[in-house]
């Protein structure tokens, strides 16, 4: 029996670790022993908890509760309880996902203890230093012994960086082993796509029409705390819902919420208040943000998961960012990058609101990543 132990912390890792675990459930229970370890990064009940009954991932074995803090206090706490940890189960790997604090912290701690580092979501690149998750992704892929990438583009980023492909086992830090292998996250929009239909409660309750909505997310540390970004999205948010009479659903992560009176302009947020268009609501669930997704005219967002599940549901997508990750689905056309341009929001919605055709490849796997990273791990 292998043992591994699965680091999780955000909101999107609990989600992605769901396919792993279900993949190790079902398939190699027998072979793989999963230790979950949650940082607390993300703490409230509708960013953790809820994941974990609704996606039936077992619960944490430990939560260190780090909670929020600034980059650094955040970062070091998290690697003195992960090496604690790693030094009690003494697993065969550490997996890490996406490109978060959490992520960061669990390849430190691991990679000085030599033990062998798995990156989900490796060799994904803005281009952006600025953005702390670029700097977690290229340090995390650095230190990993095997980096899985779910997209072509992010396989190649890091053959440019170095990497070199079909090296010889046994992997190490210094001999990486590479792969491009789809999306788990892609695998759990299959999985769950068809029970989220039980969800779809939530349009109802939300007085929406199908198809007639704009699902929107606001999280990105740039758009939140830059007032006049802030400002400008909201503005653009307003007038687009007021101008088309189209309904705008927000479900707000706790960072931007607690940062709205603080660098919102006052009066667009009292006219943000009063708007019957703007129907601003706590997280949602897995399940309930998929039944919106399906269900929504198109999606807009800073969110690098969201941006792949409107692609996943057929839904055109415009990027409140200046760069993604995800360069496909620009390329593909069925995503614009606007950044927190107003005018180019505008434009990129009435682009899309004349019913281009848009294409939505298959780029993103056939919906078994998870199972296809257990298998690589046994060999
Ligand atoms: C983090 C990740 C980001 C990811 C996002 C997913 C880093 C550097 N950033 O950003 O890449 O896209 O998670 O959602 O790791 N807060 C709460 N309750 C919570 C969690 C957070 O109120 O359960 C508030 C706190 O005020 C906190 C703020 O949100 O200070 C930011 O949380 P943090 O985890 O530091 O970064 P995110 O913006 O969530
Ligand atoms: N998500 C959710 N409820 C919400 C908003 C997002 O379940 O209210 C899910 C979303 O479906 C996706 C993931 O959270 O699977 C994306 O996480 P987030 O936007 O927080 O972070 P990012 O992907 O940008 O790192």
């Amino acid at each position: 029996m292998l043992k591994i132990i699965t680091l999780i912390g955000a909101r999107p890792q609990i989600i992605k670790a769901a396919a792993l675990s279900r993949a190790i459930r079902n398939n190699f229970s027998d072979k793989l022993k999963e230790v979950i370890v949650h940082t607390g990064q993300h703490y409230d009940e509708n960013m953790s908890q809820v994941f974990f009954y609704e996606l039936q991932i077992p619960a944490p074995d430990y939560n260190l509760n780090i909670g929020s803090a600034s980059h650094g206090k955040q970062t070091a706490a998290m690697i003195v309880g992960i090496e604690e940890i790693l030094e009690k189960e003494k697993p065969a790997y550490l997996i890490v996902y996406g490109d978060t604090n959490s992520t960061l912290a669990g390849s430190i701690a691991a990679a000085k203890m030599q033990v062998p580092v798995i990156h989900i979501e490796a060799g994904l690149r803005s281009f952006n230093k600025a953005m702390p998750e670029e700097i977690n992704r290229i340090l995390c892929d650095h230190i990993s012994t095997r980096l899985f990438s779910p997209t072509k583009a992010g396989y190649l980023n890091l053959l440019k960086e170095g990497f070199k492909e079909n090296n010889s086992p046994p992997y190490s830090a210094d001999n990486p082993r590479i792969y491009h292998c789809g999306d788990v996250m892609y695998d759990n929009s299959l999985y769950f796509s068809t029970v989220a239909e039980q969800k779809t409660g939530i349009i109802g309750r939300l007085d929406l029409q199908k198809g007639q909505y704009i699902l929107a997310t606001i999280h990105r540390n740039n758009n939140t705390d830059e007032p006049k970004r802030l400002s400008s999205l909201f503005r653009v948010l307003l007038k687009l819902s007021s101008d088309e009479r189209i309904s705008i659903v927000l479900p707000l992560h706790p960072r931007t919420a607690k940062l709205l009176d603080k660098n919102l302009e006052a009066n667009l947020h009292q006219q943000v208040k009063k708007s019957p268009f703007i129907k601003i609501i706590p997280p949602v669930s897995f399940l309930e943000m998929i039944a919106l997704e399906k269900n929504c005219q198109l999606v807009m967002t800073d969110s690098g998961g969201v941006q792949k599940e409107a692609f996943f549901f057929k839904k055109p997508c415009i990027i409140l960012r200046s760069e993604t990750e995800w360069v496909e689905l620009v390329e593909c056309g069925s995503a614009i990058l606007t950044d927190a341009d107003e005018k180019k929001i505008e434009d990129a919605y009435h682009h899309f609101a004349d019913k281009p055709n848009l294409q939505f490849p298959e780029l993103f796997g056939d919906g078994k990543a998870a199972e296809f990273i257990c298998s690589e791990l046994l060999k």
